[in-house]
């Protein structure tokens, strides 16, 4: 026979053990989502260009960060740092090319919640339905600044 305080504890085990499961299963299945980091110091400039500084968003110093942030009409970018040399930036309208849905980060690519185009986290398009690559924005680099637009 099993006394109160020795089934208590074991409810106590059960129960962490649940806990511990369920995360795991959260983890296995992809469920936490992975979003983009929302950038800081960005400043939406008088000709409508977006400067991020770069010593703010410290994502951006592993290849593959991202941030996302809204250009002056509200549209979403991201601002991908895709290689190791300090110019290997690349802006990307968040749209996705076949009906316009944004894209959103799931792990190391973008997936549009809308027909499940998929892209890589450099915009190029991986999976259907969409044909063509995310749309690039012009940018221009310096040691301390990304200029998009
Ligand atoms: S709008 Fe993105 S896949 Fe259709």
């Amino acid at each position: 026979m099993k006394s109160i305080e020795g089934e208590a504890m074991q409810n106590e085990k059960d129960l962490s053990r649940r806990a511990v499961l369920c995360g795991l299963a959260v983890l296995t299945l992809g469920l936490i989502p992975d979003t983009a980091i929302a950038a800081t110091g960005v400043k939406v400039l008088a000709n409508g260009k977006v400067e991020v500084t770069l010593s703010k968003n410290p994502a951006l110093k592993k290849v593959g960060g991202t941030v996302q942030f809204e250009d002056g009409s509200g549209q979403a970018i991201a601002l991908v740092r895709t290689g190791k040399s300090a110019s290997a930036y690349r802006a990307l309208n968040l749209a996705c090319t076949h009906e316009g849905t944004n894209v959103t980060k799931s792990g190391s690519k973008w997936v549009c919640p809308n027909h499940r185009a998929e892209f890589s986290i450099n915009g190029d398009v991986k999976v259907g339905p969409a044909r063509a690559n995310l749309v690039q924005l012009p940018i221009k680099v310096s040691t301390t600044k990304v200029v998009v637009g």
